[in-house]
């Protein structure tokens, strides 16, 4: 990759960023993504580095032959390069590749079984994707740390748990930034309050980890992160590899939720002796392509500076509220004042318009992308947008009824405040001429 110094530069790293999409009135328009919280297009690089190592591509810790050797060899030494990235201590931790983030929380559920007792509990909190929650809650006790008014995690609230459950508390699982408000929860003073009560935290890096520099490994050893995960599709890496950090001797002893090929050093037809972690977490053929990808965008990453990136996103979203707060009709949520400890994801509704029309007008309007709906974290957006119980029970009752929600704007590194006015005018020109879109996308979605 060439050196970039500047945020404006950053546009070329990405693929298909010229790609024009069309619009309703038969035209085409340079697609603007702010979806970058679902996923985020390959680097460059990323594409270049596959290529490269396809001509070495061969079987990982099955071969003799010296592609199978060098794929083997390099796949080690991408643990190295990924545990570094997030810095994670090589001499406690293990570095397991999965799928993606998803995957490495279901793992992890699954996994701890063998070290806590029955009756653990397991705080994960209102702000949660559904991927920090389901899978905990078929498995242990599950409770939720509260949210404050402003959508943020009450730290009091957290304290407040880990005092009334008496040390059952095993595991404090919190996201290192919410997917749907960009809130950057306090993740070291979490493991320091975790710690003190003996419990343990996991930290769902898949929003932060792209976006913002992180440490697992702290001066102070009470406030370090025990287990992180994270996911390559959404750092520029979209090639189905993901990450799950944690103590070795939490894997080392028990047997892994998937079992196959690559785990096991010995076996007979009643004796199996299975590999140290890392290898036993991995059943089949791991995906080297995948990881090679990861690796590469995290070169990337580190040559532009994570610092910088996280500065120019946080600049990019406080622009955006800033420019959004002066449409009248708009609904921002969460704290719109301050921009400093959150990422670059801004939630919002026009008011009048269904958060699903109005995503659809923005694409078809001006081929801008973004997501609408609850992203995945329901019991979160519910509470934001304050919808009463009864509300809720008459959609329980009633598959039919229509999910409420809001649009949200995710930023990559590579936008830019020109495409934010793109949006703005758009947004403008809808509200000011609400009643006519309303009734031209009416008939154009039913
Ligand atoms: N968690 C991803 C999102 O927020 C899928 O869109």
């Amino acid at each position: 990759m060439e050196y970039i110094k500047y945020p404006e530069e950053f546009r070329k790293l990405i693929a298909g960023i010229d790609t024009k999409v069309p619009l309703i009135n038969g035209k085409y328009s340079t697609a603007i993504n702010f979806d970058n919280a679902a996923t985020t297009p390959p680097f460059l690089s990323v594409l270049e580095a596959l290529m490269n190592f396809s001509p070495w591509y061969a079987s990982v810790h099955r071969g003799a032959g010296y592609k199978s050797q060098l794929s083997s060899s390099c796949y080690e030494d991408c643990r190295e390069i990924v545990g570094d990235f997030v810095g994670a201590d090589m001499q406690k931790h293990t570095v397991i590749f999965v799928k993606n983030t998803t995957e490495a929380i279901n793992k992890l559920s699954y996994r701890l079984l063998n070290k806590y007792k029955k009756d653990a509990v397991v705080l994960s909190s209102f702000m949660e994707h559904h991927s920090n929650d389901l899978p905990w809650r078929d498995k242990y006790s599950v409770d939720y740390v509260d949210i404050d008014c402003t959508g943020r995690l009450s730290l009091k609230d957290l304290k407040e748990k880990l005092i009334q459950y008496k040390g059952k508390v095993k595991l404090v699982t919190i996201a290192g930034a919410s997917n749907v408000t960009g809130y950057i929860n306090p993740i070291h003073e979490i493991a320091s309050l975790a710690h003190e009560y003996g419990a343990e935290i996991l930290v769902d890096g898949a929003q932060l980890v792209p976006h913002a520099p992180i440490s697992m490994k702290t001066s102070n050893p009470s406030e370090a992160i025990d287990y992180l995960v994270f996911s390559g599709h959404k750092m520029y890496a979209p090639f189905g590899t993901g990450v799950l950090i944690g103590p070795r001797e939490t894997f080392q002893e028990g047997v892994a939720e998937y079992v196959g090929g690559g785990t096991v050093e010995l076996v007979t037809h009643n004796y199996i002796r299975w590999f140290d972690p890392p290898l036993k977490e991995e059943a089949g053929s791991p995906n080297m392509m995948g990881v090679i990808a990861l690796v590469e965008s995290i070169k990337s990453l580190q040559k532009l500076d994570m610092y910088l990136i996280d500065n120019y996103e946080k600049a990019l979203t406080t622009y955006t509220i800033n420019r959004l707060k002066c449409i009248p009709d708009i609904i921002l949520y969460g704290n719109t004042i301050d921009s400093r400890d959150r990422l670059g994801i801004v939630p919002f509704n026009m008011e009048g318009i269904d958060h699903n029309m109005l995503a659809y007008m923005l694409s078809y309007e001006g081929g801008i992308s973004v997501r609408n709906g609850c992203f995945c974290a329901q019991p979160y957006v519910q509470r934001l947008l304050n919808i009463p119980d009864e509300e809720i029970q008459r959609r329980i009752g009633d598959p039919t009824l229509s999910h409420p929600g809001v649009v949200r704007i995710s930023f990559g590194l590579y936008n830019t405040h020109r495409e934010v006015d793109t949006l703005i005018s758009l947004l403008k020109k809808i509200s000011l001429n609400k009643k006519d879109y309303i009734k031209k996308y009416k008939e154009i979605l039913s």
